[in-house]
């Protein structure tokens, strides 16, 4: 019923020659694996070159982050109109890394998750909680406080189109994966939350994916839980290979 969506967060690495071979190699992939939805999210300089590989194949291509406001003076930000005219479809919004190295808040990813509606593209809202925070048993108070902000003033209709990334920022980067039973702990936790802010039938419509050390080897694991819908993934998406088995091994716990 949920497509699985699998989706690249190239973060601020690769340069030209390599995001086209990266790029036309994960769009082959995406149109050998069906039921999948794949996707990729390059730096925005080498949006239009992704964005032109991927042209005529299934991969859908997003941006890692946008400014709330349509344009104006604003030294170095990428505007939600820009991404839009480029072609993509998505935009990573409120990763831990855009939180906590530049500080950016749920009222600020807030409004950014309204401007990515108002600019026609869909959010994959990423939420999740600090290694403190896990023990000190805060974890569904943080990402109860980051799904709520984050679909703050979004309608229902909207609210179905969201992704949301959950990565607990402890797992990101670090090559220590949630196990899949804390996961779809938090997973469950997020559609319940859901049905609350919305209602139940929209809650089993949401996609929400894992993210943070997702790896070929772990994939299958993850996605065979019943609310994990896919993963965002960044260093194991940066080699062609092992993404491709990400995103088979992903299929293949969905049973496509
Ligand atoms: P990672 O990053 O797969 O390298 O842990 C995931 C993310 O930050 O989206």
């Amino acid at each position: 019923m949920r497509k699985p969506f699998i989706c690249g967060n190239w973060k601020m690495n690769a340069d030209r020659a390599g995001a086209v071979a990266l790029a036309k190699a994960t769009a082959q992939t995406a149109g050998q694996v069906g039921g999948v939805e794949v996707g990729v999210c390059p730096p925005a300089c080498y949006l239009e070159t992704v964005l032109a590989a991927a042209k005529g194949t299934p991969l859908v291509v997003g941006g890692q982050n946008m400014h709330t406001e349509a344009g104006g003076a604003f030294t170095g930000e990428v505007a939600g109109p820009m991404l839009k005219d480029l072609g993509c479809a998505y935009v990573i919004l409120g990763h831990s890394e855009r939180r906590h190295i530049f500080g950016e808040t749920d009222e600020f990813i807030s409004k950014k998750v309204q401007a990515a509606f108002k600019f026609g593209l869909k959010p994959i809202l990423c939420v999740g909680e600090k290694i403190e925070q896990r023990q000190a048993r805060e974890t569904e108070a943080v990402v109860r406080r980051h799904v709520t902000t984050g679909l703050a003033g979004i309608s229902n209709q909207q609210a179905r189109q969201v992704v949301i990334a959950y990565e607990p920022v402890w797992a990101i980067g670090t090559g220590l994966t949630a196990t899949p039973q804390q996961a779809q702990e938090v997973h469950a936790f997020i559609r319940q939350l859901l049905a609350t802010l919305y209602d139940a039938a929209l809650a089993q419509e949401v996609r929400i994916q894992y993210g943070g050390s997702v790896k070929p080897d772990n994939n299958f694991d993850l996605m065979s839980q019943p609310d994990i819908d896919g993963a965002l993934v960044g260093g194991a998406s940066l080699k062609a290979d092992g993404f491709a088995q990400i995103i088979t091994e992903g299929a293949r716990a969905k049973g496509l």
